[in-house]
């Protein structure tokens, strides 16, 4: 589970981003209580509280059926983060079904649904599906009907005394180019706006003698819809277990000031910590550069849990460098 250290702050309004996460088994126990819960104390209009209801509604819902879930070839399970917690969790059929997208009570109303739905939206999106479906509770309809999607037959009977509502949307491709984007793993929402975050590879060269230490060699990008890059970060293997942050920029200084450095920070940290999952050398420290004059850097990289280490005098032509380290938690 990743931790969300950096400016992740639930009911932070205007400035609250979510993110949106493959999940990963270590969800597992936090999953099922999300369902659970969301079930019983979000979706009463449905089941009315009426236990034979919940009962079957909520029979599937355990760590090991999750476990399953996660691990069928057929489906995509995503996770959304605000804050440290798991806040809502989805799962895409890859034939364009919404088999679920819950949110956890006290994280409704604050876009978490909104971006696991956008999320899997897109996910479907880059798979070239046209059409996707979900049958939805009575609870959720309206919000589904407010993000585009339209009725698409009569409703039928669930759970006990509940019933399920086929819904629709066709899902307009966007000029992203996919091709070239095959590693999305984080996709951060704020109001008005929606980027994605992925995760390529930074260089290929010699990949037979330099493979290894280049998979450790990452470019972070932040795009937004129209598919242009807006900020990045780009990060390294550098001293066999330690890694370099070596370029870190929101490109138009117009757009500096609204998060979408935290967002890649947060996306470049969960993506080192992937990549150091199982190795032998586990990277132990981040560390990066900024300019002793750059005071939006140092400031950003302060707010983050990053200190300062060091003063190398004259590290630049003009001016002394700072060397920021951050310990994995
Ligand atoms: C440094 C940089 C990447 C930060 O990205 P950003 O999207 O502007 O930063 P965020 O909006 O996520 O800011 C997060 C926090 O960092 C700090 N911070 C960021 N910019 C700051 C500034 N100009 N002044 C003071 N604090 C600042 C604040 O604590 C901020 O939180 P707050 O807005 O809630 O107070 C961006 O300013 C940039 O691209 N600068 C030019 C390139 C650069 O200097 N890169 C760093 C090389 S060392």
């Amino acid at each position: 589970m990743t931790n969300g250290k950096s400016r992740i702050i639930p009911g932070n309004d205007e400035r609250q981003t979510v993110f949106v996460r493959n999940a990963e088994s270590g969800d597992a126990q936090a999953a099922a209580d999300l369902l659970r819960r969301s079930i019983t104390e979000l979706c009463a209009a449905d089941h009315q509280n009426d236990p034979a209801t919940l009962e079957r509604w909520l029979r599937n819902k355990t760590p090991e059926r999750f476990l399953e879930w996660l691990a069928s070839p057929e489906n995509r399970v995503f996770a959304a983060i605000a804050g440290p917690a798991l806040a809502g969790l989805g799962i895409l059929g890859i034939s364009g079904e919404i088999r679920l997208c819950y949110v956890l009570p006290g994280m409704n109303g604050r876009g978490v649904g909104t971006a696991l739905l956008r999320a899997m939206e897109a996910e479907a999106r880059e798979m070239k599906i046209e059409r996707i479906s979900l049958e939805s509770s009575f609870t959720a309809m309206g919000f589904y009907k407010r993000r585009g999607w339209r009725p698409a037959g009569e409703p039928k009977p669930g759970f006990g005394v509940t019933m399920r509502y086929p819904l629709e949307k066709i899902l307009v491709q966007l000029p992203l180019d996919t091709e070239r984007l095959p590693h999305v793993f984080y996709r951060a929402w704020r109001p008005a706006e929606e980027w994605t975050i992925d995760v390529v590879p930074a260089q290929g060269h010699r990949l037979e003698e330099y493979g290894a230490a280049q998979e450790g060699y990452k470019a972070v990008r932040l795009i937004d819809v129209a598919g242009r890059l807006r900020a990045e970060l780009i990060w390294r293997l550098a001293t066999g277990n330690n890694v370099e942050i070596t370029e870190l920029a929101v490109l138009e200084p117009a757009d500096r000031r609204r998060g979408m450095g935290s967002a890649l920070l947060y996306a470049g940290m969960d993506s080192i910590r992937s990549f150091r999952k199982g190795k032998q050398f586990e990277p132990c420290k981040v560390y990066a550069f900024c300019e002793a004059v750059n005071g939006p850097g140092r400031a950003f990289y302060e707010r983050h849990g990053f200190a300062m280490a060091a003063q190398l005098p004259g590290f630049y032509r003009d001016c002394d460098a700072i060397l920021y380290v951050r310990e994995f938690e």
